[in-house]
Parts: structure tokens; C-alpha cells; sequence
């Protein structure tokens, strides 16, 4: 049986020139995780058309159209749909058997004007509706066999203090709260079979969190699917603490949903006002300490937590350097911006096998 091996290894030899430029193979994230849930990133065309898209190959397991499903992007005047952009996500995510997520249908933010208006005038709330059917029905209907997931709703939950949705957004100010249970039900009659999510920052917020569990409480109470929560996860590095992430998933568990991490970065700032700084070793072990007690937290609730998604491939590419400061370079991620490992990795990548419990009294 040796000789096969030997001829095996010396042709691997003769590919890759000679034994020295042989480099370690990196583990797979997402491989590692496949007991636990999704490990997910967010991408464009642009993305995976680049050399990027060997990592993203390697290293996740689901995707997401960091803009192209958004409806100012996909309908971008009424009736106009163009599907080119995610056309090419969702092609790239089942030629690699990957898991893809659906984002977003309904938001306040990247939603053309059109949708709003009747020539001058604001548009009449059954007006509305019917755009949003049209737009629900064709989005969800195209991809029903290919995302299997849909962030719903986006953010319609106020952050004022006494303020329980979100009154500023247009969906609201047409429609009133009803506009989240139609969506729902649209989505649910384009496709039963796909997994409906509300979706939304600062869920570990106790008072936005409380509201999000008021409102996927009534809708569930109406009878309306609602199968997850969202929590986007866009952190920095100290916040939200432990507790305040394991209480978040614990009591969204509560209601009969799945969680998902859907918009993961641990941002390398405290504040706006923050000075750029560089990537120094103490900065980037003080994110992977952080990280690596998210993902302790995730995988101690692999039963309530089904995918974490982060907001990105790589630290070459993050929204974060133009928010909410322009220019700002951000390190949020896992892989650096030359696309190599960074501590966080390494950490997290590092499953320690979960202590034995000690033996009952007496037993
Ligand atoms: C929100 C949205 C995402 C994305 C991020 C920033 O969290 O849900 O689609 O726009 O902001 O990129």
C-alpha cells in the first residue's frame, strides 16, 4: 500500500514545486462549526468576483447580498426589477452548496421614493400594500427555491425611550403598525416554506429588546409566521456584554424562534469621536478575546442559535470604514485586510472540548 502514497505525494511535490512552498492549509471555520450552526458573511458580486472569493469558499457556509436584495437596488423604480446582481450571489452560493439568506424586504432605509408616492401626493395605504405585495410576491417567489431564509422586516422597532415603533419611517407613517403583519403574510403566501425573520441592531438593548419581543409576541398572537429573530450583532469590542447576549438569545428562545447572529463586525472603536487608529497586537488580541466570548456564548445555545453571519468576508472590506464615520479605517472582522487569519481566528477556530460535569452527589 506504500507505493500509491509515495507516487501520490511525489506528483503533490512536483505540483507545487518542492516541499518548502507547501503552506499549512488553514482550517475551515465553517467546517469546524458544522455541529453548531451556519457560520455565514455578507458579499457582492464585486466580492466574489475577486481573490476574496477563495476565502469566502473555504471559510463560510451561508450568504448574503450585502446590498443587491435590498429594494432600492432590486426595484429601483416601480416595476423595473433588476435581478442581475443577486442573480450572481445566489448562482455562486448553489454552484458551492451554501446556504443563502434573504435581505431585506421591508425597511425604512434604502427604499426608493417611489414607493411612497402617488405622483405629489403620498401614497394611500392600500396603494402601499399592493407595492409591497408585488414586490414581496416577485422577490420571494424568484428565489424560493434558492434562500431559504428572509429578513422580513428591518429595524421597524423604535429606540426612543418612550416610543414602541419606529412612527418616523414611512412605512409606518402610511400604513400604521399593520404594515409588519401584512409583510409577513405576503412573504408567508410567496413562499410557506421559507423562514420568516424580524431583524434588528441593539436587540441585547433590555428596552429594544423587550419591544422586539412585544411585537414578535402580538404578531405571533395573530396568528401570522414568524419563525426567527435577527439580532445584527454590529458590536465593538466590550459591548454588549456576555450576559447581555446570552439574556438576549435566552428570552427571543422563549417565544419558539430561532436566533441568528445576522450582521456580525466587533468594531475597534468606542465612539464617533474616536481618532483611526492601526490594527496594533494588543488591539487585535483585545477583538479576539471579545470574539472568542461571543462564540463561547453561541455555542453554549447551539440549540437556540442557528447561524452567525458576519457583516463581510475580510477587514479589506467593511462598511464600518465609512461608518458612522467617512474614511475611518475599521478592523471588524476575522481575516485581515490582506486576507490572512487574524487572533480572533485563531481563537475561535480552537473548540475546546466542553468540561465533563463533575459527578451528582451520592451518584
Ligand atoms: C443595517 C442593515 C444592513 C446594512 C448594515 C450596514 O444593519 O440591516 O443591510 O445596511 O446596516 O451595512
Amino acid at each position: 500500500m506504500k507505493f500509491p502514497y509515495i507516487l501520490f505525494l511525489s506528483l503533490g511535490l512536483f505540483l507545487n514545486g518542492n516541499s518548502q512552498d507547501l503552506k499549512p492549509q488553514l482550517p475551515s471555520l465553517c467546517k469546524q462549526y458544522q455541529e453548531f450552526f451556519l457560520i455565514g458573511a455578507a458579499v457582492s458580486p464585486q466580492v466574489l468576483k475577486s481573490a476574496d472569493s477563495t476565502l469566502v469558499i473555504d471559510q463560510y457556509n451561508s450568504l448574503v447580498c450585502e446590498n443587491q436584495m435590498k429594494p432600492m437596488w432590486i426595484q429601483p423604480q416601480e416595476n423595473v426589477f433588476m435581478f442581475k446582481n443577486a442573480d450572481y450571489v445566489v448562482a455562486f452560493a448553489k454552484r458551492h452548496n451554501m446556504k443563502l439568506r434573504g435581505h431585506t424586504l421591508v425597511w425604512h432605509n434604502q427604499t426608493p421614493g417611489w414607493f411612497f408616492k402617488d405622483g405629489d401626493k403620498p401614497a394611500s395605504k392600500e396603494l402601499l400594500a399592493e407595492r409591497m405585495h408585488k414586490h414581496i410576491q416577485t422577490l420571494v417567489s424568484r428565489y424560493k427555491d434558492d434562500v431559504y431564509c428572509w429578513d422580513v422586516v428591518n429595524e421597524a422597532v423604535s429606540e426612543e425611550k418612550d416610543e414602541y415603533l419606529r412612527t418616523s419611517s414611512p412605512w409606518y407613517k402610511i400604513m400604521g403598525e399593520d404594515f409588519i403583519e401584512l409583510a409577513f403574510r405576503y412573504a408567508h403566501e410567496a413562499n410557506p416554506k421559507a423562514k420568516l425573520f424580524y431583524n434588528d441592531y441593539n436587540a441585547w438593548q433590555p428596552e429594544k429588546r423587550d419591544k422586539i419581543i412585544r411585537l414578535v409576541k402580538s404578531l405571533k398572537d395573530k396568528g401570522v409566521q414568524v419563525d426567527g429573530i435577527g439580532m445584527q450583532g454590529h458590536w465593538k469590542i466590550g459591548s454588549p456584554t456576555k450576559e447581555q447576549i446570552e439574556t438576549a438569545i435566552d428570552m427571543f428562545s422563549a417565544l419558539g424562534v430561532t436566533v441568528q447572529i445576522t450582521e456580525l463586525d466587533v468594531s475597534v472603536y468606542q465612539s464617533d469621536k474616536d481618532k483611526e487608529v492601526k490594527m496594533t497586537p494588543e488591539l487585535e488580541q483585545q477583538q479576539a478575546d471579545y470574539y472568542q466570548m461571543c462564540f463561547d456564548v453561541f455555542r453554549e445555545k447551539k440549540d437556540k442559535v442557528s447561524s452567525v453571519t458576519f457583516w463581510g468576508a475580510a477587514d479589506n472590506h467593511t462598511w464600518l470604514d465609512n461608518f458612522p464615520v467617512r474614511g475611518r479605517k475599521n478592523y471588524p472582522l476575522l481575516f485581515d485586510t490582506k486576507l490572512q487569519p487574524k487572533k480572533a481566528f485563531n481563537q475561535i477556530i480552537k473548540i475546546e472540548a466542553s468540561p465533563k460535569p463533575l459527578p451528582k452527589e451520592g451518584a
